[in-house]
C-alpha cells in the first residue's frame, strides 16, 4: 500500500445468501470489524439483499456495492438493474466487468466502459476488474490482456475526459486461475500487474495514475491478504469465498491497518 491512497477491502458475496443471511452476515461484519482510521470497507451482496443489506449497515462504516449494472437508465431490458436503482436502494458502489460477467454472461470492454460511464454520471463508485485467463498466462499474454481491457476503459475520450473518468477510479485487477481456485497469486506477480496498470495509466495521462487505487483479487484469505497489501501498488483486495466468513473477513481487514 502506499500512504497516499486509502485501503478499500471490498467482499464479493457472489450469487450466495438470501436476503436473512446477508443482513446478518452484514451485521456481523460491521460488528466485529476493527476497521482502521483510514480503511474503506465495502460489501457486494446479491441485488434481493441490496436494500436491506444497506439499511442495516446505516451508520457504521461498511458500505454497499452493486455487482453488476446495466448503462440504460430504464426501459425494455428485462433482468437488468440501472445506476440510479442501485443508487435507490443506498448502493454507494457497483462492480464492472468482472471476469463471470465477461465470461459467463458476455460482458465486454465496450459494454464496461458504457457501464463505468453511468456509474459516474449518477454518483456511484465503480470498481472496474480486469485480469488474464490462464491460457492468456500461459500464452505470455497476460500485459497485452490487460493493457486492451484497461485501454478500452478509456478509449474514444480526450485526455480531460479520461483523467476525469480515472480520478479515484478503483481498479481491481483478479487473474481468472487465482478466482476460487485457492491459487493466490504470489504477491509480487500482483505487484508487478498492478505496477504494469499504474504505469499504463501515467505514460497516458500523467499523475492522475496516483489516484487509482489498485486491489488484487483471487483466493485472498486471512492468511495471505498482509503480505498482498504490503506491496506498494497493492491499494486494498476484492475478497469472494473469504468474504462470507465475518470472522475470517475481519481478519482480511485487520490486515489493511
Ligand atoms: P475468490 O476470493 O473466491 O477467489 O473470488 C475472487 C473474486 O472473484 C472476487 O471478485
Amino acid at each position: 500500500m502506499n500512504p497516499s491512497r486509502k485501503p478499500l477491502i471490498a467482499g464479493n458475496w457472489k450469487m450466495h445468501r438470501t436476503v436473512s443471511e446477508s443482513v446478518a452476515l452484514a451485521r456481523a461484519v460491521a460488528d466485529t470489524s476493527r476497521i482502521g482510521p483510514r480503511t474503506e470497507v465495502v460489501v457486494a451482496p446479491v441485488f434481493t439483499a441490496l436494500q436491506a443489506v444497506a439499511q442495516a449497515l446505516v451508520g457504521t462504516r461498511v458500505t454497499v456495492a452493486g455487482q453488476n449494472v446495466y448503462f440504460e437508465e430504464q426501459g425494455a431490458f428485462t433482468g437488468e438493474i440501472s445506476a440510479p436503482m442501485l443508487k435507490d436502494v443506498g448502493c454507494a458502489w457497483s462492480l464492472v466487468g468482472h471476469s463471470e460477467r465477461r465470461q459467463l454472461f458476455g460482458e465486454t470492454d465496450a459494454s464496461v466502459q458504457k457501464k463505468l460511464f453511468a456509474l459516474r454520471k449518477h454518483g456511484l463508485a465503480p470498481i472496474a476488474c480486469l485480469g488474464e485467463t490462464l491460457a492468456e498466462r500461459e500464452g505470455g499474454v497476460t500485459y497485452d490482456v490487460l493493457r486492451r481491457q484497461l485501454d478500452a476503459m478509456t478509449a474514444s475520450l480526450d485526455a480531460q475526459e479520461a483523467t476525469a473518468l480515472l480520478t479515484g477510479l478503483v481498479l481491481a485487477y483478479e487473474p481468472v486461475w487465482a478466482i476460487g481456485t485457492g491459487r493466490t497469486a504470489k504477491s509480487s506477480d500482483a505487484q508487478s500487474a498492478h505496477a504494469f496498470l499504474r504505469d499504463r495509466i501515467r505514460d497516458r495521462y500523467g499523475e492522475v495514475a496516483d489516484t487509482v487505487r489498485i486491489l488484487y483479487g483471487g483466493s485472498v484469505k486471512p492468511d495471505n491478504a498482509a503480505e498482498l497489501l504490503a506491496q506498494p501498488d497493492v491499494d486494498g483486495v476484492l475478497v469472494g469465498g473469504a468474504s462470507l466468513d465475518a470472522a475470517g473477513f475481519a481478519r482480511i481487514i485487520q490486515a489493511a491497518g
